[in-house]
């Protein structure tokens, strides 16, 4: 069983290979309905109809051989194995928005794993890229912004080791504030 802050960081991988320059990432601990839903939605390339079905259903196919990437269809598979669900609303030339739940209480739900750690190895990789992080559980919300530190420290790249130090003690403290045990 594999965290799904793993997950999410194979997600974004598509994103950023979509050359998205804004990704955000949602996740929310539901415990009202039962729900932990992660979004990630991008400002890339985005994909066409046909694409999002092939991309969601590695056996859907209109021709005879094609490669088949895992990583969609690894987070819906593991979505399905516990009554969850995946889907992916893309506009070609616009960006796409992938949208994952699992029932929180789910005895096999993957945990949620390390979101600090997987933001700041996105950030480190992609200094370039605008990363929105937003995390709502029932003890609180916590936002995550790097347009805002852009604001703050012009000229600056976000992977100078100071900046991200800010931003790895911002991150965890926030977290953990907030943390619902997802
Ligand atoms: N956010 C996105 N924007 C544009 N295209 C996307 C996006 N996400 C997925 N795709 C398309 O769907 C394909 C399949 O994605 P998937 O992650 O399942 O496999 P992959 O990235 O090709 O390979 P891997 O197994 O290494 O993840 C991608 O190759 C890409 O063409
Ligand atoms: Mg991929």
């Amino acid at each position: 069983m594999e965290d799904l802050s793993l997950h999410i960081l194979d997600i974004v991988q598509n994103s950023i290979a979509a050359m998205a320059k804004e990704i955000r990432i949602a996740v929310k601990e539901d415990e009202l309905n039962d729900k932990l839903i992660v979004i990630v939605e991008d400002n890339g390339k985005g994909m066409d109809e046909e694409t999002v079905k092939k991309v969601v259903d590695p056996f859907y196919t209109t021709r005879a051989t094609r490669k088949v990437g895992l990583g969609v269809p690894l987070l819906s598979a593991a979505a399905e194995a516990c009554g969850g669900s995946l889907r992916i609303n893309s506009k070609f030339g616009k960006g796409t928005i992938l949208e994952v739940w699992f029932p929180l209480s789910h005895i096999d739900r993957p945990p949620l794993g390390n979101m600090a750690d997987t933001i700041i190895s996105l950030i480190v990789c992609n200094p370039d890229v605008d990363f929105i992080y937003e995390h709502s559980t029932p003890r609180g919300k916590f936002d995550f912004d790097t347009r805002l530190i852009r604001k703050e420290v012009p000229h600056v790249s976000l992977g100078e080791p100071d900046i991200l130090d800010w931003i790895r003690s911002y991150l965890s403290e926030g977290l953990n504030e907030i943390s619902g045990g997802a």
